[in-house]
């Protein structure tokens, strides 16, 4: 019996959310691993629709939800979601939800730093979520972050503001940002200490215990593995590593406990932020794909932009992040397009290439390479089985599968928690 962990093969809001929420009824627990609140995971269910950012999508189900320590916790925002989603009828207790007690958090001026850098930086801004998340992974490896557990130790979080305030406020004077005042920050953190402690614990030992006893865990991953701090479009990318390796280390397991490697791509490609997209539509075709895909990023609120599939960007995807098999969504917002276009390469210059070289120039001037497919005229939306998709749309699929060099095993054909196709159980592999 193995673990499962799901992760972006594009830019992001591939519909991870969906597709975890979908498997979580065959899991026990699910692990939340590395990104923080810039994350936006959307689950429709029936007449609800739950917007997670930094719970794990498994408590809609009411499974087991864990914040892995690799994930930036900012501890206004999580409790203001926790209240958002109990709203909606959700149970979210220190029962159903545990959070490592060595996990960074995210402060108010982490989110002060990110806006005032973004605005710095003025047309060659990465266009961030604006939440902090940059600068809380920074303190992070500068050995400088408060964690859960300091909320604990009160001469503790004095001293760490001391040096986080130095750092800081320094910067943010910089910028011409305002700065932030010690004791308001000690005083309302000492007020969230007790909401946020019952729910904080070394999760390592309750994974290592779950491992033991044969229970199916759930890795979430947020973002994607084009917006990995190693392997994506740097330097438009996120602050973290968001491929499947990270399940390990952001939770405190073995390398050997994530198990099957799922990929979520769309059938087409969207991105939100600034970056190289060598397919990206900008044309009446973008717009309509994006209007069907209703593309406003759940966090942002940005319109997201829209383009063909790019195989040679997901072939790339499965390589570096271990992908096994992939989880294909949004088949329907491609019905009754006359043609589709699969970008199969890139040319950058006079070479041409397979995959996205690394620098930026070279990124941004990458011309796509596109193989044309006839459309189908009939409807994937909706569809539960193989069968009642059209021959084209399934050679469509097909194609994918050869392109990106790994199996299609999962199909989503609208936004709704059944509406999805299952070709073979991860939990099997
Ligand atoms: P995530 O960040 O990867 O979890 O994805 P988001 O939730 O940010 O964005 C995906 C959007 O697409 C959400 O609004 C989903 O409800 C929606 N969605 C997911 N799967 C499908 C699908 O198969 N078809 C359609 N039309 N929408 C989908
Ligand atoms: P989910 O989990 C799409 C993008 C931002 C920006 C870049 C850096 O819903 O797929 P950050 O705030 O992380 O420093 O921003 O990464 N980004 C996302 N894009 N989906 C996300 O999450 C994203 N999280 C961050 O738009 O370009
Ligand atoms: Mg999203």
């Amino acid at each position: 019996m193995a673990n499962v962990a799901v992760i972006g093969a594009q830019w992001g809001d591939e519909g991870k959310g969906k597709v975890v929420d979908w498997l979580a009824s065959r899991a026990d627990i699910v692990v939340r691993f590395q990104g923080g609140h810039n994350a936006g995971h959307t689950l429709v269910v029936g007449s609800q629709t739950y917007k997670l950012s930094l719970l794990p999508s498994g408590l809609a189900r009411g499974k087991l939800g864990i914040i892995g320590n690799g994930v930036v916790i900012d501890p206004e925002a999580l409790l203001a979601e926790i209240e958002r989603v109990r709203g909606q009828g959700l149970t979210v207790t220190p029962q159903t939800l545990r959070i490592a007690d060595n996990a960074a958090l995210i402060l108010p001026l982490h989110a002060a730093l990110d806006r005032a850098r973004e605005t710095a930086r003025a047309d060659r801004k990465i266009g961030t979520t604006g939440r902090g998340i940059g600068p809380a992974y920074e303190d992070k490896v500068a050995r400088r972050a408060i964690r859960m557990c300091d909320l604990a130790e009160p001469e503790t979080l004095s001293e760490k503001l001391d040096e986080l305030l130095l750092h800081h406020n320094t910067l943010l004077q910089g910028l011409g940002a305002p700065v932030f005042e010690k004791q308001a920050l000690l005083d309302r953190l000492l007020e969230l200490a007790p909401l946020l402690l019952p729910y904080a614990e070394p999760v390592w030992e309750r994974l290592d215990e779950a491992r033991r006893a044969g229970r199916r865990i759930l890795f979430e991953g947020a973002q994607a593995v084009m917006l990995d701090v190693d392997h994506g479009t740097y330097p438009f990318v996120t602050s973290s590593n968001t491929v499947a390796a990270t399940a390990a280390a952001g939770t405190g397991m073995g390398p050997a406990s994530v198990g099957f490697v799922l990929g979520i791509a769309k059938a087409y490609c969207t991105r939100v932020g600034s970056g190289p997209f060598p397919t990206e539509l900008t044309d009446a075709t973008g717009a309509l794909l994006g209007d069907r895909g209703r593309e406003f990023g759940t966090v942002t609120g940005r319109r997201r932009r829209c383009g063909w599939f790019d195989a040679a960007l997901v072939r790339q995807a499965v390589k570096v992040g271990g992908i096994q098999g992939l989880a294909l969504t949004k088949l329907d917002v491609l019905d009754g397009l006359k043609e589709l276009r699969l970008g199969v390469g890139y040319r950058i210059g006079g070479e041409t290439l397979r995959h996205l070289p690394a620098g930026m120039r070279a990124q941004a001037a990458a011309e796509p390479i596109y193989e044309t497919m006839e459309g189908w005229s009939g409807s994937t939306h909706g569809a539960r089985t193989w069968v009642e998709l059209p021959a084209q749309a399934l050679k469509y699929v097909r194609r994918i599968e050869e392109l990106v060099e790994a199996p299609v095993t999962l199909l989503s054909t609208s936004p709704e928690r059944d509406d999805t196709i299952l070709m073979r159980d991860p939990f099997e592999d």
